[in-house]
This record gives structure tokens, C-alpha cells and sequence, in this order.
């Protein structure tokens, strides 16, 4: 038995084939049922009890060369598809893409124009790069008024119509009121630029919404109540507002809008400096130079206009507390807003 066992190792460790069809003809000769090795195998009971150990084992060593080399074989006339397909587990759970997530700005800015989009009003948007009328000539800002220094705007060139990075998004506002007559009712969201030191609370460049609705006969109670209708969207049902008297050069009268502190619920806290408000934009009844300077009778219409930085309402809804977070693309913070819309 060990002599044929024997003979057969070596002649299995020598056999060569030409092709596949030759493979599957040693597979036939050695290990089919009818096989050298199941033959042997099926001899094993005639074997001396105290050789078994040793034939078992020289048997199972056999078998395993055989099934080997045939392995071996085959695979050296697969095709290189076959081959390819090898070196796939197909059975491996698949491992996830990872799809990145939606930025927290670019959350709260959709969430933002959902809620305004439900108050009837479009989406426009216009050039991050404008010139001085759209940004503050049409807007009522005189030629040498300190409120184009107010906003710390960065120039691109000084003539002929001085080229700069907007600072507000109120040029898309002109932009629109330039070509269309109202009634007007859009909300201008994007990127805006002051030459600002960069700090947990200042940053050169921002977010912004801001809306503007013309139409006759519209009033600042209409304002006030777009207002407050954003505000409990945005922050919830119990929100209150309060409008506190302001100036910005193209609205008049003018206001900022504080909303009730969401941490403390108005009893004063950290957070809102114990006053129970936050601060989170402006607004007003559109100046009715602005109007002309458009093109609009400033008679027949009126409107109002809003805007507001899409960082400070992500902080406070996110709480949010070094403004810079927003623009180091640290994967760890963005990570946080997975499970987020
Ligand atoms: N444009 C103002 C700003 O950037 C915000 C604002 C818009 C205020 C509309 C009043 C009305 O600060």
C-alpha cells in the first residue's frame, strides 16, 4: 500500500498537461470516484490496524497534493477573465462608498430657502464679483459715504466702475429690480466679502440670505409677519421675535430682529449675555431711492427687504461656536452633520 501510495506521489508531482481538456483528464485519473486515490481509499480497510495511522495519513497527504495540482493547473490555462474574476471575493460584504456629507452652510441654506419658497418667494442669485452701483451706488449709499468703508469691501480696481467682491447679496436685489417690473418676490442666497481680521467671530467672507418683496400697498406689518413665520420654522413653533430700530442706508425705516434665545428660552442665559434675545438680521421698507434708482415708481410701489447670515442662524441652531469650523473642511465637524438633511 505505502509502495503504491509512494509510486503515485511521484507521479502526480510530475504530471504535466497540455491543455485544459488535459487537466480535467488527471482530475478523471486521480481523484474521480473511480479514481487512483478513491481506489486506494477503498483498499484502506485491508490495511494492518497498526499501519493505519501511517497509510491514513499518507493517503490524506496524497489526496491533498493531487487536488493541488490540479488547482495549480487549471489555473495556468484560465483565461485572464477567469483569472481577474479570482481575485474577487465575491462572497465579502461589500464595504461602503462613503458618499461624504452636505455641508452644514449648504444644510441650513436649503432648509432656509425651503421655508421662503413655501412664502412664495423665487430664488435668484447674481456675480460674486460686482461693480460699485450694484453694490452700493443703486442701493442709496452717497459716493463718499462711510458706510462703503463700514463694510470693509475688498476692490478688484478703483475705475472705471470700481470693480469689487460684493458685500452683501442686496446687488442680486438690483439686478433683478433692473430688468423686471413688480410685483417682486425673491430671496438672493451667497457668498459675500469684508476685509475683515479672521477670528471665532469675524471671517473675510460669508453666507448670506436676503429677500426683497415689492408690490403695492405692502407694509411692515407684511414684513414682520414673513418674519416671524421664518423664525418658527427655523427655530420653532415657541420662537417670539422683537424689532429693534437700525439704519442701513437702502431701507427706511429700519430695523434688526432679535428672536427669543432657544438655550434659556427667553429667562436670559450665557449665550444670549442675559437679555433672553440673539440677534439675527436685517431689514426694512425698501428706500424709495432705491426704487427710482431701478427704475420702479417709487409712487405706486413699495416693498420690503431682509437679510441675514446664513453662519450665524447655523450657529445657533447647531450652536456652532468658532465661525472658522465652516472653512477648514475638518472631516471630524462635518462628520457630525451625517444624519442631518
Ligand atoms: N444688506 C444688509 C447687510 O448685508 C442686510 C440687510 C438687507 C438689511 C436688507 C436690511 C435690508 O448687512
Amino acid at each position: 500500500m505505502l509502495e503504491k501510495i509512494n509510486a503515485l506521489k511521484e507521479e502526480i508531482t510530475s504530471a504535466t498537461a497540455s491543455d485544459l481538456k488535459g487537466v480535467e483528464e488527471l482530475r478523471i485519473k486521480y481523484l474521480s470516484k473511480k479514481g487512483a486515490i478513491s481506489l486506494l481509499m477503498a483498499d484502506f480497510r485491508s490495511v494492518p490496524a497498526e499501519q493505519k495511522r501511517e497509510v491514513g495519513q499518507k493517503l490524506n497527504e496524497l489526496k491533498t497534493l493531487a487536488t493541488e495540482k490540479i488547482a495549480s493547473l487549471k489555473e495556468s490555462f484560465a483565461s485572464d477573465g477567469d483569472k481577474e474574476m479570482e481575485e474577487f471575493d465575491l462572497t465579502r460584504t461589500a464595504t461602503s462608498l462613503n458618499p461624504g456629507t452636505r455641508h452644514p452652510l449648504s444644510i441650513v441654506k436649503n432648509e432656509m430657502l425651503r421655508i421662503f419658497e413655501g412664502m412664495g418667494f423665487t430664488i435668484a442669485e447674481g456675480p460674486e464679483i460686482e461693480d460699485d452701483w450694484h453694490v452700493f451706488g443703486s442701493l442709496n449709499f452717497p459716493p463718499d459715504h462711510p458706510a462703503r468703508d463700514m463694510q470693509d469691501t475688498f476692490f478688484i480696481a478703483r475705475n472705471p466702475a470700481d470693480i469689487l467682491l460684493r458685500t452683501h447679496t442686496s446687488s442680486v436685489q438690483t439686478r433683478v429690480m433692473e430688468k423686471t417690473q413688480p410685483p417682486i418676490r425673491i430671496v438672493c442666497p451667497g457668498r459675500v466679502y469684508r476685509n475683515e481680521a479672521i477670528s471665532a467671530r469675524a471671517h473675510c467672507f460669508f453666507h448670506q440670505v436676503e429677500g426683497l418683496y415689492i408690490d403695492k400697498n405692502v407694509s411692515f406689518a407684511d414684513l414682520r409677519q414673513v418674519l416671524l413665520g421664518f423664525a418658527r420654522q427655523m427655530f420653532g413653533p415657541e420662537t417670539k421675535i422683537r424689532l429693534r430700530p437700525s439704519y442701513f442706508p437702502f431701507t427706511e425705516p429700519s430695523a434688526e430682529m432679535d428672536i427669543s434665545c432657544d438655550i434659556c428660552g427667553g429667562k436670559g442665559c450665557a449665550f444670549c449675555k442675559g437679555t433672553g434675545w440673539v440677534e439675527i438680521l436685517g431689514c426694512g421698507m425698501v428706500d424709495p431711492n432705491v426704487l427710482e434708482a431701478c427704475g420702479i415708481d417709487s409712487k405706486v410701489y413699495s416693498g420690503y427687504a431682509f437679510g441675514m447670515g446664513i453662519e450665524r442662524i447655523t450657529n445657533l441652531k447647531y450652536k456652532v461656536k468658532d465661525l472658522r469650523m465652516f472653512s477648514e473642511n475638518d472631516i471630524r465637524f462635518l462628520r457630525e452633520f451625517e444624519s442631518a438633511r
